[in-house]
């Protein structure tokens, strides 16, 4: 079992394939969008086989596969064809914007993806496009459903905003009705590649929460898995859950199990560090399998209790503001 400094254990990387995305979310970039890295700065497939391969031996359990948009990367369904019978893993997530992948579905399920974390803010189509500024909510949908025929457990993940989707919270709780997904609130973070959108955060977790159990006054708390990010609640007879994270306000650090790679390489052990080290620099150095393992537990003998150390940590910069999409969502 891999620990850290604070004798959390850590199983979970967060393994983000590009910083490419076909969408431009308010909340993660600027609509002119981000200037993305030289290609041969980003890992290749064979780097980031080798280096999950290396930290499985480590202890790691379980891949969620991110970006930026993973399905816009180039052969990605052989990568987790190869990802798939890596020994030793057990389980693999992804995350998507769901543009792309409704096609891709059937080979998601007959590889044994574990579950799929789809972005969504809002179940109105022109609000969709004014958010990611892009006028696809057509095929996300058809990503959804398609997620739910093939019997794939399914999340959705909702950035909550003030001033623009504050009237979407009870409908996409109200997919919980129909169908068994879970539905995550997510506060807001800075990571938007540009300034601050707000003095102050309105949607904390405890706002959503409250507007929640206005609604659904037999609003029913249920037992969180192991070191989850999300407060997760049952509405009585509905078939899906809703969940609550509180990414601003960093509640849930005392149980962090992740650890994250971002597109180029950089180690990260909080999402609100500004990276460790590169670790496909030092591949590309020529570093054995075995000092590749020497630096990620280096790493985790120095990490930061919580998001806020991390944070006050960070030599190129405050405050945070680069995108989510070059760091893994
Ligand atoms: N704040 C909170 N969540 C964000 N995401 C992206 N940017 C932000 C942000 N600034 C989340 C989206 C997406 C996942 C990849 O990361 O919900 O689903
Ligand atoms: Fe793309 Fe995800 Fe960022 Fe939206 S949040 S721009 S879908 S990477």
């Amino acid at each position: 079992m891999l620990r850290d400094n604070h004798h959390r254990p850590v199983n979970y990387l967060r393994l983000a394939v590009t910083d490419r995305c076909n969408l431009r979310c308010f909340y993660c970039m600027p609509e002119e969008g981000i200037e993305y890295m030289p290609k041969a700065e980003l890992m290749s497939y064979e780097e980031m086989l080798r280096i999950v391969r290396v930290m499985v031996g480590l202890g790691i359990q379980k891949l969620r596969i991110t970006g930026g948009e993973p399905f816009i990367r180039r052969d990605m369904m052989d990568f987790l064809g190869e990802m798939s019978r890596l020994d030793g893993l057990q389980e693999i997530h992804i995350t998507t914007n769901g543009v792309v992948t409704a096609p891709l579905v059937p080979a998601l399920k007959k590889l044994g993806i574990c579950s799929i974390n789809l972005s969504l803010d809002t179940l109105n189509p022109q609000l969709f496009h004014e958010i990611t500024r892009r006028d696809d909510f057509h095929k996300v949908m058809k990503t959804f459903e398609a997620l739910l025929s093939h019997g794939i457990s399914t999340k959705i993940n909702a950035v909550m905003m003030e001033g623009k989707n504050d009237h979407d919270l009870l409908p996409l709780a109200m997919l919980t009705k129909e169908h068994p997904v879970g539905v995550r609130y997510i506060e807001e973070m800075p990571f938007n590649g540009g300034e601050a959108h707000y003095d102050k955060l309105w949607w904390s977790h405890r706002r959503i929460l409250e507007t929640l159990q206005n609604h659904f006054p037999d609003l029913e708390k249920i037992p969180d898995p192991p070191s989850s990010t999300s407060y997760n609640y049952r509405i009585p007879g509905h078939r899906g859950t809703v969940g609550i994270i509180a990414a601003y306000s960093r509640t849930f650090c005392g149980t962090c199990n992740r650890i994250r790679l971002t597109p180029q390489g950089l180690m990260k052990t909080c999402l609100y560090d500004d990276g460790v080290f590169n670790i496909k620099n030092l591949l590309r150095a020529g570093a054995t399998d075995e000092q590749l393992g020497h630096a990620v537990l280096d790493a985790l003998g120095n990490r930061a209790k919580d998001g806020f150390e991390a944070e006050s940590r960070r030599r190129f910069g405050l405050p945070v503001s680069e995108s989510m999409a070059t760091i893994g969502g």
